[in-house]
């Protein structure tokens, strides 16, 4: 299925630790590297690594994924989302090896109500260097001949479940202004595994073919699991966060549809659905 060895950074993490259990599943051999065995913000170490395995595809699903902390703690941030995938980017060409790499709906500015294509313009809204630093990675990466970037928004999955803390709450209070769709990272693995296989390269967007309000989305998963919590709408402008968040994140799949051959890439509520009735959330 996946020919030539192949190299996953950041294994430890809600994408990394799915992209894992699905090559066990299918039984693809691969070389697994957490931030302890490989810091990818050191070129030296990375080059190392690449001399040792010579990879034909290096998977980078490493990143400062801690939006309102990036504010402060910026220059992490920077080197970790920016700096550490342009080394990547650059050895990847000097090895002659296959570079994917994920990135964020936070690269747009959230204006209007449309989704966003491959086409669109980014521009990070202000105040958010999360999106700045995911920015500049994915340009990085993307000067990369052989590149795969995949732009993903609101994950959830096994190592991220956003909503069992709901269970124990009376109030909650989600945005009803910020727009996207909460998506299971099972779903993204399973399409990133197709590209790989049509060895796929360049920008593609992972979405479902509807979109929700945090508000529509946490309603859902109350009804799901008949919670007594009580939803008190919230504004974005009126929650005063560290980072500011774009209010349309929406993402549009038709560019990921045409590559893979598919009329649907599904519904969130469908894959939220059966995240939730999985009984892996206490
Ligand atoms: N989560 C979301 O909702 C979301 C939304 C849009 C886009 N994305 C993108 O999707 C991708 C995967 O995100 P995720 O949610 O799976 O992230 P995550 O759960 O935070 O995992 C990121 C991983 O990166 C590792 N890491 C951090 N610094 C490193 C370094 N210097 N060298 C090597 N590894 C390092 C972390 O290791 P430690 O745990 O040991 O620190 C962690 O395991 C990222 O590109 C992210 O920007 C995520």
């Amino acid at each position: 299925m996946i020919s030539g060895p192949v190299l996953l950074i950041g294994s430890n993490g809600l994408l990394g630790s799915e992209i894992a259990s699905a090559f066990k599943e299918h039984q693809i051999s691969f070389v697994e590297k957490n931030s302890s065995s490989l810091d990818i913000t050191d070129p030296q170490a990375i080059a190392k690594v690449l001399e040792a395995l010579k990879p034909k595809w290096i998977i980078n699903a490493a990143a400062y994924t801690d939006v309102d902390k990036a504010e402060t703690d910026r220059e992490r941030a920077r080197l970790i989302n920016a700096v550490g995938p342009k080394h990547l980017a650059e050895l990847a060409t000097g090895a002659n090896a296959r570079l994917i790499h994920f990135s964020t709906d936070y690269v747009f500015s959230g204006e209007g109500d449309k989704p966003w294509t491959e086409m669109d313009p980014t521009k990070p809204v202000p105040r958010n260097w999360y999106g700045e630093t995911k920015l500049m990675g994915e340009k990085a990466v993307r000067n990369h001949p052989n590149h795969l970037v995949v732009r993903v928004q609101w994950l959830y999955g096994k190592k991220k479940n956003r909503f069992a803390g709901l269970k124990s709450r009376e109030k909650f209070s989600p945005f009803v202004d910020q727009f996207g769709a909460p998506t299971w990272s099972r779903d993204v693995v399973k399409a990133v595994l197709a590209l790989i296989v049509q060895e796929a390269t360049g920008l593609f967007h992972f979405a479902y073919d509807d979109f929700a309000s945090w508000m529509d989305v946490y309603q859902f998963v109350k009804e799901e699991w008949h919670l007594p919590v009580k939803l008190i709408p919230a504004r974005t402008r009126e929650v005063n966060l560290p980072a500011q968040r774009p209010l349309n994140g929406r993402l549009a799949n038709d560019k990921l549809k045409r590559q893979l051959k598919v009329q649907s890439l599904g519904s969130w509520k469908t894959s939220l659905k059966e995240f939730l009735h999985q009984g892996q959330h206490d």
